[in-house]
């Protein structure tokens, strides 16, 4: 199914959500607070902050803690249509390629919202994870 595109009044409540639990983040080590927001096909919204640790490879980015928030409320069949991913720098910040892969695990068709190189940018999920890894 071809992704629609969101209207502008989800596309900001996905910004909103974002910004709102991006407050949330514990980020003592890299001080870079990022919040995520994910819309469900269902139309719910379910958001997330990065979650570092001591032990800095036990760090969850944003974009997980939203999904996993998602999928322990709802369980594993839900479906991502949007991702929406903010920091507290304004800079560049697109989900890392462990993310993607999640994101591509329940949105296949998901279309990101980010900041880019040059400002605000959407990209569909199999733009930025080609061939992406699947078990049906
Ligand atoms: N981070 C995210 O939460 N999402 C991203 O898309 C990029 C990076 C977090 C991980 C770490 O806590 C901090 O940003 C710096 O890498």
């Amino acid at each position: 199914m071809p992704t629609k595109k969101l209207t502008a009044s989800v596309q900001a409540k996905l910004l909103r959500a974002a910004q709102k639990t991006m407050k949330n983040a514990h980020a003592p080590y890299s001080k870079f607070r990022v919040g995520a927001a994910v819309l469900l096909s269902n139309g719910k919204i379910f958001s997330g902050c990065n979650v570092e640790n001591a032990s800095y490879g036990m760090t969850n980015c944003a974009e997980r803690t939203a999904i996993f928030a998602a999928v322990a409320q709802l369980g594993p069949k839900i479906e991502i249509r949007a991702v929406t991913v903010v920091n507290d720098h304004g800079v560049p910040c697109s989900p890392c390629g462990a993310c993607r892969q999640v994101i591509y695990e329940f949105g296949p068709d998901a279309m990101i919202y980010f900041q880019g190189a040059n400002g605000p940018k959407q990209s569909h999920i199999k733009e930025l994870l080609p061939e992406g890894f699947r078990i049906r």
